[in-house]
């Protein structure tokens, strides 16, 4: 099987950032959830698997002054980068597998679209969840967007793991507590629907 680095590093160097069946032109839901769970702009933001999102440009926008970006490809965040041009220094980017990430800070809001539902072994997702618990400050913002129940079975090729609020929450285990729940109709640029479950948490 393909290696996850490689399968990411080729989607984003065949298409553009537009064409992928994730974009959105403005990431309106994660942003309005990141505002009420950080309104102080000094909040530190990591948006994991953050890809070509257009997310870290509408933060600096608002304001927001401690952004880390991170992503397994580095042809994705290549697209960030060229984009943001001049504003590219404000911004952290980190290449890494999350799942064999070792953080060296916390965070105080964690955003993640459309990544945690890749990852279909138990091994995998232990790995996430522990590497969530020691990037995170105790009562840290926990922002999860993943396929809800019926969404899509599968995303860019790849297999997904399908969540509601409910069964992440309960994947994600007791130091984590769901204080509000979204959900969002995507429509890919092909015209596709897609269901999303966002979940917010709190970190105990
Ligand atoms: C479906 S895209 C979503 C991108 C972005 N969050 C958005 O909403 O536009 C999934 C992203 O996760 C990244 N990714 C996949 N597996 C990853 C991993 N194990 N560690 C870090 N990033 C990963 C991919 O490179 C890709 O940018």
């Amino acid at each position: 099987m393909e290696e996850p680095r490689t399968h990411w590093d080729r989607v984003y160097k065949t298409k553009s950032e537009t064409e992928v069946s994730w974009y959105q032109r403005r990431p309106d839901l994660s942003l309005a959830l990141i505002r009420s769970a950080a309104p102080d702009l000094a909040t530190p933001i990591l948006d994991v698997g953050g890809g070509a999102s257009t997310l870290v440009d509408e933060l600096l926008l608002t304001g927001y002054t401690d952004l880390t970006v991170l992503d397994i490809s580095s042809a994705a965040l290549a697209c960030s980068k060229a984009r943001l041009t001049t504003k590219v220094e404000k911004v952290a980017w980190i290449v890494t597998d999350i799942t064999a990430w070792d953080p060296s800070r916390v965070w105080g809001l964690w955003h993640d679209r459309a990544v945690f539902h890749f990852l279909t072994l138990p091994a995998q997702q232990d790995a996430y969840v522990a590497t969530l618990e020691k990037a995170t400050a105790k009562e840290a913002s926990i922002i999860m967007a993943t396929f809800a129940p019926d969404g899509p079975e599968r995303c860019s090729g790849l297999p997904v793991q399908r969540y509601s609020p409910q069964s992440l929450a309960a994947r994600l285990g007791a130091k984590f507590e769901l204080v509000r729940e979204a959900a969002e109709q995507h429509v890919t640029p092909g015209g596709a629907r897609q269901s999303f479950a966002y979940s917010v948490f709190k970190r105990r």
